[in-house]
């Protein structure tokens, strides 16, 4: 049952009674409970196995206290459903054993079936809502972010292969970039039927286009997710990942409710680019967990000062969880965090 739906009302940009907090990738590599579960199994058998998928979600809930769970699962998870065969690989991410590269293996690619593929997804779901008491996000990946992984055939830096096809084979990209748009906007329908309370799409890589690029090549496809979704009031959370300053003003038009930012732009200029149109969550930079609890604090007051001048605001990380990170540092954010908000909103301040 829900206790505390604190995220759930920033998302729509209602009055709070403190700053909701989450992090990217809470759950990982950071917890000595979960690298312990990663002796004995991969990532993808964790998946596949939901009561050991909800626990993995469970645990950050747990210790660090945090105002939303996030499912256990990773943006690849999907695409074995349309026919492509990957690995998560140790130190390394998501490896491709068919990468897509031509018309021909685009076309061979088949539409998402998530009843017969993916079902234990939907019973991470539903285990997870009947255990939590602070709402549930689950996520897809975008498209232009998948096919990085799916056309490069594995992580790259500079996404030549994927940039190659997009720039000189337009028409086959679009055809990709619907086909994974369409997978993206049933996979997270399918999540929301089975309870997610929140949903959100991670383009972690798309900042890598120009402004221009982004609207002309990719843009429509993730506006298609979000009008597809339209019809379900659930919040919706639009992550455009690292460096993805420059693509803000182009946002304006989504049908989400909620933008995440990176570190790089602060979060009043990030509404402001936005139109004010969207809740906004970010974005301290994951690093600055490295320093002392002192310089911390400051960092997470300075932020929360600038987001929560509006109401609509959700404290975040600007990007994922590293797994060097401490989870004594994280609780102290959490709980800083958490008070210092709580006592500014009682002292009048709107948020
Ligand atoms: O946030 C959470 O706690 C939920 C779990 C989650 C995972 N992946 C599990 C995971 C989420 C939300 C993701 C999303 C994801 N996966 C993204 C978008 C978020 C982001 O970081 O921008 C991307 C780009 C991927 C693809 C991916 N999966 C990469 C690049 C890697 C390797 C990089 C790394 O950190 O090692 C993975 C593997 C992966 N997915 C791990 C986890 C916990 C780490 C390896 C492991 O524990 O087996």
């Amino acid at each position: 049952m829900l206790k505390n739906d604190l995220f759930l009302r920033a998302c729509r940009g209602e009055e709070v009674e403190r700053i909701p907090a989450w992090y990217m990738r809470q759950a990982g590599r950071y917890d000595p409970d979960y690298r312990k579960i990663k002796e004995k199994h991969t990532l993808l058998e964790i998946c596949k196995l939901p009561e050991l998928a909800a626990e993995v979600s469970l645990l950050p809930v747990h210790k660090l206290g945090v105002d939303a769970a996030i499912l256990y699962s990773d943006i690849m998870n999907p695409v074995a459903s349309i026919g492509i065969d990957f690995d998560i690989v140790k130190d390394v991410g998501p490896v491709i054993h068919n990468p897509v590269r031509s018309a021909g293996d685009i076309e061979r690619l088949k539409p998402i079936d998530v009843e017969r593929d993916l079902s234990h997804v939907l019973d991470t779901i539903k285990i997870l809502r009947g255990e939590l008491t602070v709402p549930l996000i689950t996520f897809a990946g975008a498209p232009f972010t998948l096919a990085s992984y799916i056309i490069e055939g594995r992580p790259s830096k500079s996404y030549i292969r994927t940039k190659a096809l997009m720039y000189s084979e337009p028409k086959i990209w679009h055809n990709l970039m619907g086909k994974l748009a369409d997978m993206a906007a049933t996979y997270l329908r399918a999540h929301i039927q089975s309870g997610a309370q929140a949903v959100q799409l991670f383009d972690s890589w798309v900042g890598s286009l120009a402004p221009h690029d982004f609207k002309e090549f990719v843009l429509p496809h993730v506006q298609s997710i979000f009008s597809s979704l339209s019809d379900l009031d659930t919040p919706k959370i639009y992550f455009p990942g690292v460096s993805s300053g420059e693509l803000l003003p182009h946002l304006t038009d989504l049908q989400a409710n909620v933008v995440g930012l990176d570190w790089r732009v602060p979060l009043s200029e990030g509404r402001r680019r936005t139109g004010g149109k969207f809740a906004i969550q970010g974005n301290l930079d994951p690093y600055v967990l490295t320093a002392p609890s002192e310089v911390i604090h400051e960092h997470a007051r300075r932020l929360l000062d600038d987001g929560m001048k509006e109401p609509g605001f959700i404290f975040n990380l600007g990007h994922g969880l590293y797994p060097e990170a401490s989870l004594e540092k994280l609780k102290l954010l959490t709980d800083f965090v958490h008070s210092y908000s709580e006592e500014k909103i009682s002292s009048g301040v709107k948020a």
